[in-house]
């Protein structure tokens, strides 16, 4: 029989992990033949909703479900985790921007990025969803000294989804009928959604996106529209998205592991290797390729139009003003 794999979620009790702990359970993260152990962390005043959550766990009597143990100790949830999916920190309300939880949510990362590295398995892959989650995910990777930093990722796959979302709503088509968009950058309003080598599916044949669409409603709408969504949505639910958000964290680890079907690319941000002048270790979402179960690289050799050159300069040096506001944690 297949070993389970080890997922550690943090912040489990709450709005993402209430949508996304189900589908991990059910297999659709890694696979229908897959079994999962979960391993939960939550705060100590959120640990009796937890065991709430792990009793509807239970009782969804989950075939490839092998285990749920339930911790308010980073260093016994993340304890021999094949995965670890870092959602726990407080979200931002309306009126404020991801960045403003920056000296609130990043010393979280100073301990946990600290537990994977000390009792996480060797190969453990990490990804931050918790905001701002790109300079989380660096004070996350600084701590490590074991784990490969190209193991900590941040979740851009909302951002890369909500683009694929609003362009099969335009070409009225399905968004699994385009492919190889991708968002460079921070997962912040800077972030830069890239259709310029996307292809649709129009009829059952590919085309080139830019080609089928208004070159002012991709420069407008469509580029507004993808990188404000969740200030969109927090205005229009009163809280920030959870299952859009969980959705996407099963994309992210799901195609890391098993591959990203029909597109070329998918955006993950990873730590830069200095491709395309971003500096280098940075935690910036870039097109990558998955080359393997559990393999990536960075896509190099886009030509890269001037307009989106000063675009990428402009999130990145958002990235690096993040840096520098908490470098006293890495
Ligand atoms: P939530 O408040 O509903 O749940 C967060 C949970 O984390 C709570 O149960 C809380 O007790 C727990 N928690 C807080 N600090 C913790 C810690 N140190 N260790 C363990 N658990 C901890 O929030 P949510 O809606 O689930 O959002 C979680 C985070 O995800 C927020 O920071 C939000 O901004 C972010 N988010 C990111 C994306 C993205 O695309 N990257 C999308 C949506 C939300
Ligand atoms: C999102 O993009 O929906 C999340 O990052 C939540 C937020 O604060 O916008």
């Amino acid at each position: 029989m297949t070993s389970p794999i080890r997922v550690a979620v943090t912040g489990a009790a709450g709005q993402i992990g209430y949508s996304l702990l189900f589908r991990i359970a059910s297999g659709e993260m890694l696979g229908p033949k897959q079994p999962v152990i979960l391993q939960l962390l939550e705060l100590p005043f959120a640990m009796e909703a937890l065991e709430g959550v792990a009793m509807e766990l239970t009782d969804g009597a989950f075939p490839l479900l092998h285990g749920i143990e339930c911790s308010d100790d980073p260093m016994v949830a993340f304890k021999d985790a094949n995965v670890v999916m870092c959602v726990g920190s407080k979200p931002r309300g309306p009126g404020m921007l991801r960045s403003d939880l920056i000296r609130e949510n990043g010393p979280i990362f100073v301990g946990q990025g600290k537990a994977i590295d000390a009792v996480a398995a060797d190969d453990c892959k990490v990804v931050v969803v918790g905001n701002p989650c790109n300079t989380n995910c660096l004070i996350a990777a600084a701590q490590a000294t074991r784990i490969p930093k190209a193991n900590f990722t941040a979740m851009t796959r909302l951002d890369h989804n909500r683009a694929l979302g609003q362009i099969a709503k335009k070409l009225e088509v399905s968004a699994g009928d385009i492919k190889n968009l991708f968002i460079w950058g921070n997962h912040s309003p800077t972030m830069v959604p890239d259709i310029d080598h996307a292809v649709a599916s129009v009829d059952g044949v590919d085309r080139k996106v830019r080609d089928l669409l208004d070159v002012d409603w991709i420069g407008g709408p469509f580029d507004e529209t993808v990188r404000t969504r969740g200030k969109a949505i927090i205005a229009a639910r009163g809280k920030s998205s959870a299952a859009s958000a969980a959705n996407a964290a099963i994309d992210h680890i799901h195609d890391w592991y098993l591959g990203s079907g029909g597109s070329d690319y998918v955006s993950m941000a990873v730590p830069s290797d200095g491709s395309y002048g971003i500096p280098e270790g940075l935690i910036c979402s870039f097109p990558v390729r998955i080359t393997g179960p559990w393999q990536y690289e960075i896509v190099k050799g886009f030509e890269l139009s001037m307009g989106m050159k000063t675009r990428i300069e402009a999130t990145v040096a958002e990235l690096t003003s993040e840096r520098e506001a908490i470098a006293d944690l890495l």
